[in-house]
């Protein structure tokens, strides 16, 4: 018999075999997987052959180890699974066999992840609605009606039944700093408090951007808060989330509602700060917005600016994902691929 027949037969014969019990199965994998088993003598064999046959044998062989491996997983879950047989009883103190369970969205993961960093250093969590008027997600934020720095968020608004946009305008939030505004106006200092939450932009999807992503928001608002404890705060967060050898960077930017304002840098943790295509060869990547609570803000807010100031920042979680996950491109998140989404548990954050 030729090498591609003995193939052939093998797998017809190790397609027809059963096994009731577990004892069976063990007897199927030695007589075919194990190191004297069938299809490892075939692959011994396969080493004499010439090299123009090695290509196509080579194939077929690891076609049958395959279906080899797969009939024995099949046995294996029946024999756990399947009906007691005569010599296996139903033994009612057996562990059921488990049904597969679903597994957390890498976005919960990372989300919960880093909240809980910031829990464990005395911040509550805070939430806002995510259809949002205009005082909460851009007026008392320091954003003048026809400002242009509106437009640093293409914004999804909603027609409100029988009004006019400009008397009672709701949007869908283009931020989580939306929710600093309602927590502020509810409570007294101190505050330390991260609102996690999703986000909507007017955006093509691509693999960069979408329509909607995630955001965490930070805010401490008490006496004498200093921009050194912001950057304490976002160093310890880098370096709890991404590793001790982490550090950060910030560079001064613009928010209407913080001043200073800064946008903050990690060094890349895919290349080790040495330059690759994540990080544009800058050894740099950026992680988020931050500043100091403007004044007028907190004023806005019912917080007298002359005895209390603060900090706030703003995350985006997918972005935080991305480098955690190396995940290139966003839409995956939300194509609910089951083959993408069963790879993330929560086993690599248990801290
Ligand atoms: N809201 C900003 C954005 O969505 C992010 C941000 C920047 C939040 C600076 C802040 C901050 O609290 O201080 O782009």
């Amino acid at each position: 018999m030729s090498l591609l027949e003995r193939i052939a037969a093998l797998e017809a014969e190790l397609r027809a075999a059963t096994a009731g019990t577990a004892d069976e199965v063990e007897r199927f994998r030695i007589a075919f997987l194990g190191r004297n088993g069938s299809v490892t003598a075939l692959f011994d064999a396969f080493k004499q052959v010439s090299a123009e046959e090695k290509r196509a044998l080579g194939q077929r062989l690891n076609q049958l180890k395959q279906a080899a491996q797969a009939r024995w997983e099949e046995l294996r879950q029946g024999a756990t699974a399947g009906p007691a047989t005569a010599d296996h009883a139903l033994d009612p103190t057996r562990p059921a066999a488990l049904d597969p369970a679903g597994t957390l969205h890498p976005i919960t993961l990372v989300r919960g992840r880093i909240v809980d960093i910031f829990a464990r250093i005395g911040f509550t969590v805070s939430e806002g609605p995510e259809v949002e008027d205009d005082r909460h997600n851009f007026g008392a934020l320091n954003f003048p009606p026809d400002h242009p720095a509106r437009d640093m968020q293409d914004t999804f608004f909603m027609e409100v039944p029988g009004g006019t946009p400009a008397e009672g305008a709701l949007a869908l939030r283009t931020h989580t700093s939306s929710v600093q505004v309602r927590v502020m106006e509810g409570r007294r200092p101190p505050i330390r408090t991260v609102s996690p939450g999703r986000v909507y932009r007017n955006e093509a999807i691509s693999a960069r951007a979408h329509c909607m992503f995630h955001q965490v928001e930070g805010l401490y608002v008490d006496r004498d808060v200093s921009f050194a404890e912001l950057k304490g705060t976002l160093d310890h967060f880098a370096k709890a989330m991404f590793g001790p050898e982490v550090v950060i960077r910030m560079r001064p930017s613009y928010f209407p509602f913080t001043e200073p304002s800064a946008e903050v840098d990690m060094s890349c943790t895919i290349c080790g700060g040495g330059g690759c295509n994540v990080c544009k060869h800058s050894g740099w990547v950026e992680i988020m917005g931050c500043g100091m609570v403007d004044p007028a803000v907190l004023a806005n807010c019912g917080i007298d600016p002359d005895l209390y100031s603060g900090f706030a920042f703003g995350m985006g979680v997918e972005r935080i994902a991305q480098l955690h996950y190396r995940v290139p491109d966003l839409r995956l998140y939300w194509e609910n691929d089951v083959r993408f989404l069963e790879q993330f548990n929560a086993e690599a954050f248990r801290s």
